[in-house]
């Protein structure tokens, strides 16, 4: 193996060019598609790559799975010079898919402005190298540029994470980039316009809303799609399924995957507790306080996985499952032990031997 492949296999998440560099390379190859200016494959091959199928003998595993037709109209936004904004309750897979379009469209998924309380204007634009600065002025080596205006210059995609987290002068620093699609840097007396296949996928989360509301100017310049979280049982028991067993591979986990009866009983929970009601409509129930997601049923899965790795036999049993549960179900507040108890005892503890073993661990544990 080469230096270089050693290093990348040391790497503890694999960005999603690495991880599917092959599907990536397939996908090249046979594309006889239209390729936009700055990309690197088709919109169609875009698609191919985010909702699965072949090219040539190459099997293109899927990464988003749900409604086709949303992806359809993510690739079309960035074909044309709108940047794209994806929202949604968390762990809707909004990153997951910002990540997994830019390493298909641009190659790379790692020009990223995380967005928080403290981003100022300076992670969008650009900064200074202050030693540089001082000893030499403004010169062109001492600008340090930000993710933005690196994707600019080289016409790629760039990721903005959790955008209204961001206090509202630094979203409206967007709109400029995003209307004139140049960054001016008046200490150099230069502008830097933005090459063609240049654009922005954002990320926000509905929770978050009203956090920094977004103007109405920055919105205006976003196409925004909303992703939905999982919309029947089957879909979210194939989406949990898949990324359990390709992170558990990821981490070496010495654990046999769980069984399709713990997939089910996982998410029947899961989307219980969230929809406030029993699967067959029949029974109300609670919902606890905290976001219960397809993405936290996949970590509950692996976290239990990895239990039954580490300190049992390897199998999944109901106690590393109860385990998983205690912790996505009740975070850090009482009124939580309390929504998951009555849904133990009115809903579960009904549902006969099959869930027998399950409901007295999950009983052992929430005391
Ligand atoms: N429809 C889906 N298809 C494929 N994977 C999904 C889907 N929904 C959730 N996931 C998985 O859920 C995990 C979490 O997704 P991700 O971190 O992208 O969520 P998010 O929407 O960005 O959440 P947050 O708002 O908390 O940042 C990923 O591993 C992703 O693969
Ligand atoms: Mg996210």
């Amino acid at each position: 193996m080469a230096a270089g492949q050693e290093q990348l296999q040391d790497i503890m998440r694999q960005p999603a060019e690495i991880l599917f560099r092959h599907e990536l390379e397939a996908l090249r190859e046979e594309d006889s598609g239209n390729i936009p200016a700055g990309w690197q494959m088709s919109p169609q091959s875009v698609l191919k790559f985010i909702v699965g199928g072949k090219a040539g003998p190459t099997e293109i595993t899927p990464k988003y799975i749900g409604n086709k037709r949303l992806i359809e109209m993510a690739v079309a936004t960035l074909v044309t010079d709108r940047a794209l904004l994806l929202i949604g309750e968390p762990g809707t897979a909004k990153s997951w898919l910002s990540e997994n379009l830019a390493a298909a469209i641009y190659g790379k998924s790692g020009l990223v402005v995380q967005g928080t309380a403290g981003t100022s204007e300076e992670h969008v634009r650009y900064s200074w190298n202050y030693a540089m600065l001082l000893a030499q002025g403004p010169t062109p080596e001492a600008l340090v540029q930000s993710p933005i205006m690196r994707a600019m210059e080289a016409g790629g995609i760039a990721r903005f994470e959790e955008i209204s987290r961001c206090a509202s002068e630094v979203q409206d620093a967007l709109i400029s980039i995003l209307s004139e699609k140049t960054i001016s840097v008046p200490e150099l007396g230069k502008e830097m316009n933005a090459r063609k296949g240049f654009s922005i996928i954002a990320t926000a989360n509905t929770r978050d809303r009203g956090v920094n509301e977004m103007s109405t100017a920055l919105k205006r310049r976003f196409n925004i799609i909303v992703l939905p979280a999982p919309a029947d049982l089957s879909t979210e028991i194939e989406i949990v399924k898949k990324r359990v067993s390709e992170i558990a591979s990821s981490y070496d986990l010495q654990a046999a995957a769980p069984a399709d009866e713990a997939l089910l009983k996982v998410v029947t929970i899961f989307r219980e507790l969230r929809s406030g009601m029993t699967l067959d409509k029949k029974e109300k129930v609670k919902s606890p306080a905290g976001v219960i997601s397809t993405a936290e049923a996949i970590s509950l899965l692996t976290n239990s996985m990895a239990l039954a790795a580490s300190f049992g036999s390897g199998e999944l049993t109901d106690e590393d499952l109860a385990a998983g549960l205690q912790g996505a179900i009740v975070k850090d507040d009482d009124k939580d032990r309390l929504v998951w108890k009555e849904y133990l005892d009115n809903i579960m503890k009904k549902r006969g031997a099959q869930w027998r073993g399950l409901y007295n661990a999950c009983k052992e544990i929430n005391q």
